[in-house]
């Protein structure tokens, strides 16, 4: 090979992970791509053939080396030349007012210029740069030393591996979870039989300190950078630190502002308080900071926290309410969760009755008995959570809980496996867990039995005609409308939902099954490979834990789950009722959609984007988040916004949602 081609190689190489960086923050900083995922694909493809093609090119520090490292056996630690120092709080405009009247003070200034930006609730994090280029990062720890998180920040998108600039800095930020992916975070793992996180800020604190860097890469981390340890930038104000981070192409958060004195600053917090809603992140507060950099350094440090910086908190939505008894609900898995019946209260908007106890050790540390008032808020400001016992407000009366040790639906012994913290009954023909089987099986993103919900599925379980998910198939109009405030037409509707059900893809079955661990991803995974049931039941834990992201915890109750002696049966009845045990080829059914690439837009009444898109790519059609000379179709749906311009600035052919449904139809074989 010439040396003058390897030169060129490694100069497109440069220029390529430049880009690529650059994409990087458009797309996942700013949610303002550039180019489609198709072309950013294509780039890292094409970066992925150079460092291949020539391994000298090949660089820890390359976009295409982002997760990889080996899982780790326990965190190093790193120091912090600069100690992070946390803040002192306010949590009165009274106390804002004392801080401003120090920092005039001290600096015998009349009117301070502060810098007010939002307190995200998520973890203190330092990254380090050398020469523009990423090399260490680590948590806040004691503030003196932190545990080196390198290889799972690696895995953040947001984080550039190289700067634009050969610089040598230290950036602090903090790490968080958006709400939303919070929720759908912790329904996955419900729905794989895991323990949910409490909170945004527990999710991405676990999440950060996985010792697999793989796994933290699949989680949905973001941060917002505020602030500088070591560094040789010269800058004069925090207002301009953070316009030089943002050039840099690191995320900073944009609502941010300078204000002139206490009453500017007291409504910043105002506002904020009101609107914090709004947000797609958590925030608990706002942090005001002196702008000007000069002043920061004469007001200087005590020894926990700057002078010329503080948190105003805001008082989280917190309610006292009693708690009326402690239930227990009996899961599919058979897992028993204790939950709190409480006494009605408004919190966030919603009217609060029951909060998830999560499990006995959670009740023991908390101290909650029966009788107890307690104070309650919306972690995530989605999900009930009792926060603590108010135990001045006890009278004596109140009852100790003690998890069931035998199950309240059949009566079998309840035990704690090892390493678990949930307490289980292991009768396999549990009729509550049977019940919360039948309603997983007919759930939306499983077979999607229109009708079957909780109430129906205990009606048909009580009736004695159904015993597992293989019978619903058998159940018939006449047998239905029987049950009680059953009419004839819903009967028929019900028994028309079930037999449409038996043409759904393998991998809604497998989902279906409520085999452990395995979700809607491990489901299609394994749909795809094996392509019939019958293939995936012969299969050796061996076998299939070869799949990429089929670990060995999937294997092994997949395999456990087929050679259970209750499940055969169960397939069999599925099988003679005309359940379709098969997962479409990923070749389209028609090649109508092949090669097209679809844009979606605003909202659709009859699709969710999660089924527009499936129902694209089952045919052989691709989804791209932004719009290009390439996208073959824009699906406009309710409030399209920019993307319709653009589309129509581009030439991009625009359709609605009739067209797009007629468009799947034309195209069913
Ligand atoms: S400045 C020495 N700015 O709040 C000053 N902190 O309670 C260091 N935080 O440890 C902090 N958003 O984890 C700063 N815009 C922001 C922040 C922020 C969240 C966190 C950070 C800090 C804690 C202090």
């Amino acid at each position: 090979m010439s040396s003058t081609e390897l030169e060129k190689a490694r100069n497109k190489a440069l220029e390529l992970r430049r880009e690529i960086e650059e994409h990087n923050y458009h797309y996942h900083v700013l949610d303002q791509p550039l180019i489609d995922d198709e072309m950013f694909d294509q780039m890292m493809l094409e970066l992925q053939q150079l460092e291949k093609e020539f391994p000298e090119l090949q660089d820890p520090d390359s976009p295409t080396r982002r997760v990889g490292a080996k899982p780790l056996e326990a965190f190093d630690t790193l120091e912090h030349k600069v100690p992070m120092l946390g803040l002192d709080n306010a949590f009165s405009d009274q106390d804002l007012a004392d801080f401003d009247a120090r920092v005039r003070k001290l600096s015998e200034l009349d009117i301070i210029e502060y810098h007010c930006e939002l307190k995200i609730d998520g973890l203190a994090v330092s990254l380090q740069y050398e020469e523009g280029v990423f090399k260490r990062g680590s948590t806040r720890g004691d503030g003196y030393s932190g545990e080196d998180i390198t290889a799972n920040l690696r895995t953040i998108r947001q984080i550039p591996l190289q700067l634009p600039e050969a610089l040598t800095l230290e950036v602090r930020g903090e790490v968080y979870i958006n709400k939303k992916d919070f929720e759908k975070l912790n329904n996955e793992r419900e729905s794989e039989g895991l323990m949910t996180f409490a909170n945004p800020r527990n999710a991405a604190a676990g999440s950060l300190r996985q010792l697999d860097p793989r796994l933290t890469a699949k989680r949905p981390l973001k941060l917002f950078l505020y602030g500088l340890g070591e560094h040789v930038l010269d800058l004069s104000t925090q207002s301009d630190l953070l316009d030089r981070l943002e050039n840099l192409f690191l995320p900073v958060n944009p609502n941010r502002t300078i204000c002139r004195g206490l009453d500017e600053v007291q409504s910043y917090c105002r506002r904020w308080q009101d609107k914090k809603g709004e947000l797609p992140y958590e925030i608990d507060g706002v942090v005001v900071k002196a702008n000007d950099l000069d002043l920061q350094k004469e007001l200087g440090f005590t020894a926990r926290s700057p002078r010329w910086a503080i948190a105003y908190k805001y008082p989280p939505e917190e309610k006292t309410t009693r708690v009326l008894d402690i239930q227990v609900n009996i899961g599919r898995t058979g897992a028993i969760t204790p939950v709190a019946l409480l006494e009605p209260v408004s919190l966030s908007g919603t009217t609060v009755r029951r909060a998830s106890l999560h499990n006995e050790d959670l009740i023991a540390e908390k101290g909650i008995m029966i009788g107890d008032t307690v104070v309650v808020h919306k972690a995530g400001e989605i999900i009930p959570e009792v926060i603590r016992v108010i135990e001045d407000d006890r009278s004596g009366e109140e009852k100790e809980f003690k998890m069931p040790g035998h199950c309240p639906s059949c009566s079998a012994e309840t035990v704690r496996l090892s390493g678990e913290a949930a307490r289980r009954c292991l009768n396999p023909s549990c009729p509550a867990q049977l019940v919360e089987k039948l309603v997983h099986f007919a759930s939306r993103r499983a077979m999607d039995i229109e009708g079957m919900g909780p109430a129906m599925a205990e009606m048909v379980y009580n009736s004695g005609l159904v015993r597992d998910v293989g019978d619903l198939y058998y159940l018939t109009a006449a047998q239905l409308s029987e049950m009680p405030r059953m009419a004839e037409k819903s009967a028929e509707n019900l028994v028309r939902a079930i037999a449409k059900s038996k043409e759904n893809p393998l991998r809604r079955l497998l989902f279906g099954l409520g085999i452990r661990f395995v979700g809607e991803k491990a489901a299609r995974l394994l749909a795809e490979r094996f392509g019939n049931l019958d293939r995936l039941r012969k299969v050796r834990e061996e076998d299939l834990v070869k799949i990429e992201e089929i670990g060995p915890k999937i294997g092994e109750a997949v395999v456990q789950f087929f050679h259970t002696p209750e499940t055969s049966p169960v397939l069999e009845k599925l099988r003679e009722a005309g359940v379709n045990f098969k997962e479409p080829e990923v070749v389209s059914t028609s090649d109508l959609l092949a090669g097209k690439t679809f844009v979606f837009s605003g909202s659709l009444d009859r699709y969710t984007r999660d089924e527009a898109a499936a129902a694209v790519e089952e045919k052989g059609g691709r989804v791209s988040s932004s719009i290009s000379r390439k996208t073959d179709y824009l699906v406009a749906g309710e409030d399209p916004g920019s993307k319709l311009e653009k589309a129509q600035q581009l030439g991009v052919n625009v359709i609605d949602e009739n067209e797009f449904s007629e468009l799947l139809l034309k195209n069913v074989k």
